[in-house]
């Protein structure tokens, strides 16, 4: 009976994403590659291919890899600013994948009728409730509206309260996911309750067993409690700095003088601001690849949400969702009750 009703809150994103429970993967840029974004479409729930900095030829053969191993939906996250995002939109359509997740920014011009010219469905981030409305007037097909407590590159505004803001005005119009600090099942019934159509998770899942993630980063989350997951400071007004959350280390110190480096190019007129924007990301893209793929837990990005307190032990993606699952269900029994 609750899980009836489980199975009917989550229906419009299930439906919507082509899936059994509205559950996704948020991209995670060296992470969500073909074992981890095939495993959780596998698992009923929906993966979401990190394109990051990738180019078109290796997009294509990360497509390739993942329809492999899986046949059913499965997204791909493409960053606003890369360079080369039109030839990228091209490669999803010559794949005919079926939803993109736009992360970055807002969407460039152009981008959305290129999108959806090729029939994919399009998603994107809402940061604020009047970006929520100019997004849903452009013809965007879904909302993620992710919080402060997320893990990799954050906004200013916590879940909760983004879900109380545009949970109410949005969710009749278009499907709205939630994200950021959600580790359990319980906290997935309460969005469910407010209207969202799913919620996509990316910590609790970082370091699922069919993760590439090497066994250091594991481990560092596995030790790692919600405190340990700050914010990165901005040490310039002038830097275009989105804030990033990861665990403390010394690569989050080295942020600080990589951000003093770009400043001092920056006042010497060697570099404009895109070019100082674009250093920063590649930082961050080369401090993550050394945590994820090459184990440096101490110089390396370890990006993660404040729910990495929730994050214990290696597990099968089935077994995660399973989990999630089941005390969303409960959750929902014991307020019927
Ligand atoms: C290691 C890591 C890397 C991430 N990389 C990306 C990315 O490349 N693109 C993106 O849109 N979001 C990225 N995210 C955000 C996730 O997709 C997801 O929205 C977020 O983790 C959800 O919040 P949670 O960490 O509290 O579960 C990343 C998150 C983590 C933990």
């Amino acid at each position: 009976m609750t899980n009836a009703k489980l199975t009917a809150l989550m229906a419009r994103g299930t439906q919507f994403l082509g899936c059994d429970s509205a559950i996704l993967c948020g991209a995670m840029s060296w992470v969500s590659e073909r074992h981890l974004v095939s495993a959780m479409s596998n698992a009923g729930g929906f993966g979401v291919i990190a394109c990051g900095a990738m180019t078109p030829a290796l997009l294509d053969a990360e497509i390739t890899a993942t329809k492999a191993l899986t046949t059913k939906p499965f997204g791909v996250n493409l960053i606003t600013m890369h360079p080369q995002l039109f030839d990228l939109i091209d490669v999803c359509a010559s794949h005919d994948v079926t939803h993109i997740v736009l992360a970055g920014g807002l969407p460039p011009k152009g981008s959305i009728e290129a999108i959806k010219a090729k029939g994919a469905k399009l998603i994107c981030f809402a940061p604020a409730l009047a970006l929520a409305k100019k997004l849903a007037r452009s013809g965007v097909d879904a909302l993620i509206v992710e919080g402060h407590e997320a893990g990799g590159h954050i906004g200013p505004v916590a879940t909760s309260v983004l879900a109380q803001e545009i949970l109410p005005e949005m969710s009749e119009q278009l499907p709205v996911f939630v994200a950021g600090g959600i580790g359990r099942g319980e906290a997935i019934a309460a969005y469910l309750e407010m209207g969202a159509a799913g919620v996509q998770l990316g910590t609790r899942f970082a370091c699922a067993t069919e993760s590439i993630a090497h066994p250091a980063f594991k481990k560092a989350f596995f030790r790692a409690s919600a405190r340990d997951a700050i914010a990165s400071v901005q040490i310039d007004p002038r830097l275009p700095v989105i804030p990033v959350r990861a665990l403390k280390n010394v690569g989050m110190e080295n942020f600080t003088a990589k951000q003093r480096e770009v400043a001092n190019l920056l006042d010497s007129g060697s570099v404009d601001m895109g070019e100082a924007q674009l250093q920063i990301e590649h930082f961050w893209a080369g401090a993550l690849r050394r945590a994820v793929i090459d184990g440096d837990v101490d110089g390396g990005s370890l990006m993660a949400g404040q729910s990495v307190g929730m994050v214990t032990k290696e597990e099968p993606v089935a077994d995660i969702i399973a989990q999630l699952m089941a005390e969303a269900a409960v959750a929902l029994e014991r307020r019927a009750a």
